[in-house]
């Protein structure tokens, strides 16, 4: 039998509820704060990632899956949605009538990291952006609604861990005093530390090797090299999250595993699901529009890991399942055809029906209708049909009632 590839699964009726209800949140709830769905496609030029996301990063050097195409293109499978928004924005110019636009997408993305809980190859995104605004209070605003989003499911025990990583005035001289430090520490670092400590020494700050953590744990912080702007647009994020009453920790390790991002970096983090511990990440990223093309414009952001955050809110698939309104259970060739028609009526009128086309007894329906969870049985015997009235059944009160044929859609619909 062909199986699944690893790394990747079914989301499967039982547990697809919840899904479904996250994201109609989601919808509603970034809809209300003025953002536009926006869909983007699943492949890229590989460039497009490479340029925003950086050579140097875990992402591009080792888990994207790119592959030539027939005509010899190098496209990629997305492992993120920010490129590809910012790639829309300037290319559609978004930016054209007004810069300030705010789009939210949904989706599958694709990283090739080793499968473990919490961590697939396909996994599933819920992502915000905001472009042609500064102001702090939009990282704050940001951070807000994933506090909200996460509340309203259920989801607690959650950590915002926020840090600034300075801009490209800043950001040179703590790039130059921690290549400093890493040369001295260059005998503690991983492999791949010690390559990217000359190209992307920021990178060092991210790894999760042990001997790496201990090595970088006296590490100079960034927030110590921030320049006036950058530390005043800190401060002002700061004192807005207090205002909204978020509790928050400064990470100055917190650099986030893509290049792109400039001051506010942020991830709610959580203990339920072992190293995986980030559920959604974002930030600001002031240089990426321009560098990518398009006009000098700034822009900030999130995601949230959606495989991730089922794992850890305490809704359940079962509260959000539909069952069969009405079951219909039909004796006799003439009540299945009447049956049929009237499970037709149901579902136009969105009452789900459910019937048995084998003609088996009414015992085996009945046994059916309760393992299918039915609220209400519908008996219709050749009898029932003679007298033009059927028996309607409640299931969890086991009261019957007889009701009339003649406009019985109406009549079921009253009494549901
Ligand atoms: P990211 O931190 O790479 O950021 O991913 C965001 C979230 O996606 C993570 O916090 C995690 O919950 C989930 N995630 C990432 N990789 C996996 C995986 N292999 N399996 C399951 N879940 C995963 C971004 O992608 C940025 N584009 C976020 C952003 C938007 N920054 C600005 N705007």
């Amino acid at each position: 039998m062909i199986q699944l590839i690893r790394g990747f699964k079914d989301i499967l009726p039982g547990e697809v509820e919840l899904w479904q209800h996250i994201e109609k949140t989601a919808r509603s709830l970034l809809e209300s704060f003025g953002f536009k769905e926006i869909r983007i496609p699943i492949l890229e030029h590989a460039e497009l990632f490479a340029r925003s996301i950086g050579e140097d990063t875990d992402i591009v050097e080792k888990e994207m899956y790119t592959f030539s195409d027939r005509k010899g293109d190098l496209i990629t499978l997305r492992p993120e949605a920010t490129a590809s928004v910012v790639r829309s924005y300037i290319q559609h110019k978004l930016y054209a009538k007004d810069p300030v636009r705010k789009f939210y997408t949904i989706g599958p993305m694709f990283r090739r990291e080793r499968p473990q809980k919490g961590r697939y190859r396909q996994f599933y995104q819920i992502n915000a952006e905001v472009f042609g605004i500064d102001s702090p209070f939009i990282d704050a605003q940001l951070i807000f609604l994933l506090s909200v989003f996460f509340k309203k499911l259920s989801a607690t025990e959650l950590k915002v861990h926020i840090n600034s990583l300075g801009c490209r005035i800043c950001r040179p001289e703590f790039k130059k005093a921690l290549s400093v430090f890493l040369s001295a520490a260059k005998e503690e670092l991983c492999s791949d530390c010690r390559r990217r400590s000359n190209r992307n020494p920021l990178r060092v700050l991210d790894c999760k090797v042990p001997s790496c953590c201990s090595a970088m744990a006296d590490a100079p912080s960034i927030l110590d090299h921030l320049c006036s702007e950058c530390s005043r647009h800190f401060e002002a994020v700061k004192n807005a999250l207090e205002k909204f009453k978020i509790s928050f920790v400064v990470d100055k390790r917190l650099v986030r595993g893509l290049d792109y991002y400039t001051r506010t970096t942020f991830e709610i983090q959580t203990g339920l699901l072992g190293a995986q511990n980030a559920v959604a990440g974002g930030g600001r990223y002031n240089s990426l529009v321009k560098a990518l093309g398009g006009p000098d414009q700034p822009a900030a952001g999130f995601a949230i890991g959606l495989d991730r955050f089922v794992e850890i809110t305490d809704l359940k698939a079962k509260d959000f399942a539909q069952n069969p309104d009405i079951f219909i259970a039909a004796l006799g060739e003439k009540s299945m055809s009447m049956a049929f028609d009237w499970s037709c009526a149901f579902g136009l009128e969105g009452i789900i029906a459910e019937l048995d086309f084998a003609g088996k007894s009414l015992k085996s329906q009945m046994k059916r209708a309760d393992r299918l969870g039915a609220k209400h049985v519908l008996i219709v015997g050749e009898k029932e049909l003679e007298e033009k009235a059927v028996i309607l059944r409640n299931m969890t009160t086991k009261e019957q009632v007889m009701i009339p044929i003649d406009d019985i859609i109406e009549t079921v619909k009253e009494k549901l």
